[in-house]
């Protein structure tokens, strides 16, 4: 039986389209100077965030990390929405790489985000020599463990008020910022004002084999630039992926797509009685009473999923069809005994 694989938005293969720009990138030396297709890249994507200068680095956890070392300085506090990828799926880098410490806020504003007020309080007033400094908020847009959760403009604003009026840089894991963007049909741009970095992936939903980009100032883009060579994130012939993510990007249009296929699947899980809630983008998480149970049941099925929390979670992406979908109702309907529990 042919899998129908909703663990995540990057088992994507690359496109026959994607392979074929690979094989004929216009390649230098990205180390040495900058290689022609990563420049495009990093120009174009430096133009949809409207910030000054983009670096491609190899994985979202090597931007987030780099942001992290540019803001901090070892011993510095942190603040993080709880459940933030900074915080719990990066090894602990945050702490152990860039020297920060984390502190997760509750989600008072809404699924994955603090509210402002929150912010000021954790960040509290500067104190005396001997106190510890908090100088960076970490945001998340979409939320991954709050299930795609999206934070709109307002709140985004508000936040990166907050943030600055307590003197601390913002750095933004945009991993799925196209899907936010797209969900509340703005530019990406509008979802990075006022940050100081923001990270994208192009390995998430648009089909890249790897990659992200780092967005700044030119000032901070230099010096991350530095960091990724120290990280062992300098690319040689760095266009051969650099091409990759250029075709990546052409899916953006198109991401919705995604929203609209999960949400489809979410209304079937409701028709046969599951806790399925409405997705705000393309990550649905669905509450179980037993979570291994129901993943070995799905695996059965031929329906891969992964666990969050106490919840089942399927991500849908740019290689399932809206049949795919629909099958993958067909394989879940004889299972809702297990996954209800009975
Ligand atoms: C919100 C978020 N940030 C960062 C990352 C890390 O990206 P990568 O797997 O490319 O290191 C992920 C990965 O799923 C993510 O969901």
């Amino acid at each position: 039986m042919r899998p129908i694989d909703l663990r995540s938005d990057t088992v994507t293969q690359p496109s026959t389209e994607m392979r074929a720009a690979m094989a004929s990138a216009e390649v230098g030396d990205d180390v040495l100077e900058r290689d022609s297709t990563l420049a495009r890249l990093e120009d174009r994507v430096a133009g949809l965030l409207g910030l000054e200068a983009t670096l491609w680095v190899p994985s979202g956890c090597m931007g987030n990390l780099i942001a992290l070392m540019l803001h901090l300085k070892r011993g510095d506090r942190f603040l993080a929405p709880a459940q933030a990828h900074v915080l719990g799926s990066e090894l602990g880098t945050g702490a152990w790489l860039a020297g920060g410490m984390p502190e997760a806020l509750a989600w008072e504003g809404g699924p994955g985000r603090p509210t402002p007020a929150q912010v000021t309080k954790a960040a509290g007033a500067p104190g005396p020599y001997y106190t510890l400094r908090t100088t960076l908020l970490c945001l998340e847009n979409t939320h991954n463990f709050a299930g795609g959760a999206v934070t709109p403009l307002a709140e985004h604003r508000a936040l990166v008020a907050a943030a600055k009026a307590a003197k601390l840089a913002v750095h933004l894991d945009g991993a799925r910022l196209w899907h936010a963007a797209a969900a509340l049909d703005l530019p990406p741009s509008a979802l990075a004002e006022g940050v100081d970095t923001v990270q994208v992936c192009l390995s998430k939903g648009l089909g890249a084999p790897m990659g992200s980009l780092l967005g700044g100032s030119r000032a901070h883009i230099a010096e991350a630039r530095r960091i990724r060579k120290m990280l062992g994130g300098g690319v040689r012939q760095g266009g051969v992926v650099g091409a990759a993510g250029l075709v990546a990007l052409d899916y953006l249009p198109r991401i919705a797509e995604d929203h609209t296929k999960i949400r489809r699947l979410a209304e079937g899980l409701r028709r046969f009685g599951l806790p399925a809630p409405v997705p705000d983008t393309n990550i649905l998480l669905v509450p179980v009473p037993d979570v291994a149970a129901a993943l070995v049941a799905l695996e059965t099925a031929g329906v891969r999923a992964l666990p969050v929390g106490p919840a089942i979670r399927f991500i849908a992406h740019r290689d399932l069809t809206t049949a795919d979908i629909e099958e993958a109702l067909c394989r879940i309907e004889p299972l809702v005994p297990v996954l209800r529990g009975a």
